[in-house]
């Protein structure tokens, strides 16, 4: 641990906090963290938070706001609040509404990378973890899925159900860089190695990899799976998590290049002014966030 991550450590005692951080942090921030973790486990994590007064949480805009949806009375901080996801902005509430009106009969799911206002018109949530196991749970044959097309493509591989992808082309730039010749390339040059990819890639870069998981798919994959060499097809930083907790196995990034510069807005520096200063709270209008927390809290029943 360098100076600032200890200085940290003791700030997070002294002021009874805890730091929720996602699987695409810097190597830095993930060693502070008391949870790391993919979005439904971060989920999990928030819905159990009991003792602390303040939580710090190191990921994307709509992940601190899930948080304080589910801990309406916490206070809940990102250090960089700047820290958008956009494809969360591709679906905004107004959009929505029009899809809900154009088909009135249709379950809506959300991918929990949405902002609370839109999360307040779901029916339910799902994460890249639980997408197939949520839509198979509800009664209605169509299904409004949004905002990624990518994760709507690998629910439609998987169910009968009839998924529309709202928008059209909502998707992630991180994910969109992977494309086929890369998995080609893979295969040729590691044969022996499984290409592990995210549901928010495309469906043709999808099909010709190993396995689709969630972030936390791949720990618990790596982890269990008796293959010595993987490529991983999503944010670099889970090359950081995979390597430092399997060191006795290879593992390689498919693409150098795929880094969510969103994710890493956040710093040492950031966290701890952060707790210094109790900042940036994040808030939400409590209409809104009461009526978001439901759409959670199916999932959360559905998952568990
Ligand atoms: P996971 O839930 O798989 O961690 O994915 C979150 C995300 O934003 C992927 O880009
Ligand atoms: Fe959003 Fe993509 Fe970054 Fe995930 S990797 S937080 S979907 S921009």
């Amino acid at each position: 641990m360098n100076q600032e991550q200890k200085e940290i450590l003791k700030l997070k005692k002294d002021k009874n906090a805890v730091i929720l951080a996602h699987n695409y942090q810097a190597a830095e921030i993930q060693e502070i963290a008391d949870f790391l973790g993919d979005s439904l486990e971060l989920c999990v994590e928030s819905s159990q938070i009991e003792d602390a007064d303040l939580v710090v949480f190191c990921g994307v805009d709509f992940m601190a706001e899930t948080a304080a949806i589910l801990n309406p009375s916490k206070k809940i901080l990102i250090p960089e609040p700047q820290a958008e996801c956009p494809m969360a902005h591709m679906l905004p509430q107004k959009e929505l509404l029009k899809y809900k009106r154009r088909y009135p009969d249709a379950a809506v799911v959300l991918y929990v990378n949405t902002m609370a206002e839109a999360k307040a018109e779901a029916d339910i949530l799902c994460t890249s973890a639980n997408a197939v196991k949520v839509v198979e749970s509800l009664d209605e044959d169509q299904i409004l899925f949004g905002p990624d097309m990518n994760l709507a493509w690998f629910v439609q591989e998987q169910t009968d159900k009839e998924i529309i992808p709202i928008p059209e082309k909502g998707h992630c730039y991180v994910h969109k860089m992977f494309n086929m010749a890369d998995i080609a390339f893979s295969h040729e040059n590691y044969p022996d190695a499984e290409v592990l990819v995210h549901p928010e890639c495309d469906g043709e870069v999808q099909q010709l990899a190993d396995h689709v998981l969630s972030t936390g798919g791949m720990i618990r994959h790596v982890a269990n799976s008796s293959k010595k060499t993987f490529l991983i097809g999503t944010e670099v930083d889970m090359v950081t998590r995979l390597r430092r907790e399997n060191p006795d196995k290879l593992i390689y990034p498919l693409l150098d290049e795929a880094i969510c510069e969103n994710m890493k807005l956040h710093t040492l520096d950031k966290v701890k002014k952060s707790l210094e200063e109790e900042k940036f709270l994040v808030t939400i209008p409590q209409e809104i966030a009461d009526k978001a927390r439901k759409a959670v809290e199916r999932m959360l029943e559905v998952s568990l």
